[in-house]
């Protein structure tokens, strides 16, 4: 699942959750639903996706420190476990504190 975040009051996305079921499990599913959402997300004109999760995984899709691009999160985290992907070369540059959608009651 892909939502809506802001980052200093531009619309990006974020990564969460995302499951695949057991039995599907390591056949390349999870990383190919990443793919799709990134190149869905990309024609809709998005810049970054964050997620928060194993950096061992989500860099087979090409996120990296979040701090890299200075994109922070609003609680306290690992900073290598809290990650960016940039999804276009736009001239965008996006800063700031990740701003989740409300049910997430962060
Ligand atoms: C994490 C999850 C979505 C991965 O889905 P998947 O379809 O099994 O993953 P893929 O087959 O696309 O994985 C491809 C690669 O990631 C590796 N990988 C899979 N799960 C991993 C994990 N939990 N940690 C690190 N690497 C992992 C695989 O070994 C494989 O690596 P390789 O290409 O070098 O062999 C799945 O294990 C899952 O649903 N887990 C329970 C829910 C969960 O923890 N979700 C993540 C947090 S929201």
């Amino acid at each position: 699942m892909f939502t809506k975040i802001l980052i200093n009051n531009n619309e990006e996305i974020a990564l969460a959750p995302l499951a695949v079921l057991p039995e599907y499990q390591r056949q390349g599913i999870g990383i190919a639903l990443i793919e799709k959402g990134h190149s869905i997300a990309r024609r809709m004109g998005y810049h970054y996706s964050v997620v928060l999760g194993s950096k061992d995984y989500y860099k087979k899709t090409g996120y990296e420190p979040a701090k890299n691009f200075g994109i922070l999160a609003p609680f306290e985290v690992d900073s290598n476990n809290f990650m960016v992907k940039r999804l276009n070369n736009a001239d965008k540059e996006i800063n700031g504190v990740v701003n989740y959608a409300k049910e997430f009651k962060i």
